[in-house]
């Protein structure tokens, strides 16, 4: 009997500064997941990194540290392909092409372009206003059939089977219409400290972002410090935005859903079961960072594997690249 093919997975993470529990639990727990199940291809996106400046020294070591990372997460370069973007000029390629299919319009309305513009004004630049495009080439050019993604990804993911399927309405089938894969808890982790917010490395107050990599005792004492409410009930409520971050967090990381966290602390004060939810992400988190240390030491090493992961997706990309070429006229 023959097999059936597996279903294709494609995401990306940026490289900027610390990845933190945010990226894990919304993004890279899925992909480690996923693994096994599907065909998976995960970049480190470090052409998107530049849309905002960066220092070159520290930008090498991010990269270097993210694809490190990943390896440190379990996924493996045996199964998945695991490559750094810049490495295949096909995104690139595809990015300006599809450009040109996409209107100023679409673009002005993406929240994450005006949240950035408003953050960098002085450095409104014409990639930090494209960036989904380019998102959308990273995700086409491998046909996938799913994207795990933070919520915080869905609009960009959304204009990018706009794209897809104007393309196709001109040209026929070259692009798979991708559907993301947003995990049900964890989607949205926020801010220990404004849990209004998104959690983010970019949050200028240290307290409120946890890094995959932070030691144990920073872990606990975020965690410590996260901000709750006084009615001390461990349980989901419309204006206890601390509490249901919490309460997220640590279903997350246990598989306990929110009634069984609060018949388990039930009685007991949020000094308790702050402690519990930071020993349960310290557990979680340790083997990832020993792992790391182990890793990030063989530069030789992690050369080879993203070498090799660029080689198997340049194949695939070029393919898809040289379709949509094709079709548009240009020759080849
Ligand atoms: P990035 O690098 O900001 O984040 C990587 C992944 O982590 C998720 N995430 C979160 N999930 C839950 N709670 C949070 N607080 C949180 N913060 C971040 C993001 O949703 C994302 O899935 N544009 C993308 C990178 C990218 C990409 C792609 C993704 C480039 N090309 C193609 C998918 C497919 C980004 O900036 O993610």
């Amino acid at each position: 009997m023959e097999m059936e093919a597996k279903k294709k997975v494609l995401s990306c993470i940026q490289p900027s500064g610390m990845l933190t529990l945010g990226n894990y639990l919304g993004a890279l727990k899925n992909w480690l997941n996923m693994q096994e199940e599907f065909d998976c291809t995960f970049a480190v996106a470090d052409l998107h990194a530049i849309t905002v400046r960066q220092e070159p020294a520290k930008l090498r070591q991010q990269i270097y540290s993210t694809y490190a990372l990943m390896l440190a997460l379990g996924l493996d370069p045996e199964k998945s392909t695991l490559f750094i973007q810049s490495h295949v000029a096909a995104h690139s390629q595809l990015a300006w092409l599809l450009s040109c299919y996409t209107q100023f319009g679409e673009m002005s309305r993406m929240t994450q372009f005006k949240d950035k513009s408003a953050k960098h004004a002085d450095n409104v630049n014409v990639g930090l206003f494209s960036y989904p495009v380019l998102m959308a080439a990273d995700i086409l050019l491998y046909k996938p059939d799913f994207v795990p993604v933070g919520a915080d990804q869905k609009q960009h993911l959304e204009i990018a089977r706009d794209i897809a399927e104007r393309f196709n309405g001109i040209y026929g089938d070259v692009f798979t219409i991708p559907d993301p894969y947003i995990p049900k808890i964890g989607a949205r982790v926020m801010s220990l400290q404004d849990p209004t917010k998104k959690m983010s490395k970019s949050d200028e107050n240290l307290n409120s972002w946890v890094a995959i990599l932070d030691n144990p005792d920073d872990i606990m004492r975020k965690f410590k410090r996260a901000v709750t409410d006084s009615e001390a009930r461990v349980c989901i409520g419309e204006e206890k935005h601390g509490i249901n971050n919490l309460i997220g967090i640590y279903s997350a990381v246990t598989g306990k859903t929110a009634e069984q966290i609060t018949a388990e602390f039930e009685g007991k004060g949020y000094g308790d079961f702050k402690l519990a939810v930071g020993e349960a992400v310290v557990e979680e988190l340790r083997p990832i960072r020993e792992r790391y240390e182990a890793i990030i030491k063989d530069k030789a090493a992690l050369e080879e594997l993203y070498r090799n992961g660029a080689q198997k997706a340049e194949y695939v990309a070029r393919k898809t690249l040289s379709k949509a070429m094709k079709k548009v006229g240009f020759v080849l």
